[in-house]
């Protein structure tokens, strides 16, 4: 009778990123969870991530490193760790607070902004990530007391109750309507297929979504 422990142990080829980097993202977010980010991790990605990033280690032990981040147009320098998120580099280093945290593991969709005109949820993106992209938020959308049509449109259709995930709603919206200006109903709820409300405003956003389309079309 075989021993099944004496089967010899299959070979497995490092996937593509070790190969680039010598370490996987998996090791690489494990030695976070456990806090213990390395002097010979952290460089590999923050250089595969974020070129201009100065990398210090504290003797804590914690790796800190400043990076740029373009958000709304502007470009700002910020310091975080490796395991900072998107969301926690806008709310609590830059009081871009419009991303709200609300399940805070890529769930509801409260955190949503864009990336690249897509829509992304900062709470599971890393901000190393997001260096060199074009971060948009709602902060962005109104020109100085002039409301953005979308936020128009979710006013005058009461599209929010406690308005947690509303900033989600909006951005999401923003996506859609950037892609598609004339969308039917099934395109804007798959286009906000993504977040979820708790208050159940669903029907008023669908509303302010078509009424924030046509009021695009029509220039505000
Ligand atoms: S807070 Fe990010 S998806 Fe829920
Ligand atoms: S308005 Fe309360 S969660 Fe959507």
């Amino acid at each position: 009778m075989p021993d099944l422990h004496d089967k010899p142990e299959p070979e497995i080829s490092p996937a593509p990123e070790t190969q680039q980097t010598g370490i996987s993202r998996r090791g690489f977010l494990k030695g976070v969870g456990a806090g213990a980010v390395t002097a010979t991790v952290v460089p590999a990605v923050w250089l595969s991530h974020a070129e201009n990033a100065a990398a210090q280690t504290s003797p804590m032990g914690v790796t800190d490193a400043s990076i740029q981040l373009k958000v709304n147009g502007k470009i700002h320098t910020v310091q975080v760790e490796a395991r900072t998120t998107l969301a926690s580099a806008l709310r609590d280093r830059l009081d871009v607070t419009s991303p709200k945290l609300v399940c805070d593991r890529g769930e509801c969709g409260a955190c949503t902004v864009l990336i690249d005109g897509k829509t992304v949820y900062s709470c599971i993106m890393l901000a190393l990530d997001a260096v060199g992209r074009d971060i948009t938020t709602v902060e962005s959308l109104a020109s100085g007391e002039t409301l953005h049509p979308i936020q128009e449109a979710f006013i005058e259709k009461d599209a929010l109750m406690c308005g947690f995930c509303t900033p989600g709603f909006v951005m999401a919206v923003k996506a859609l309507l950037d892609a598609n200006p004339n969308p039917t109903l099934e395109e804007v709820k798959r286009g906000v297929s993504g977040n979820i409300c708790r208050c159940g405003t669903y029907p008023r956003v669908f509303e302010a979504a078509l009424e924030a389309a046509r009021k695009m079309k029509k220039g505000g």
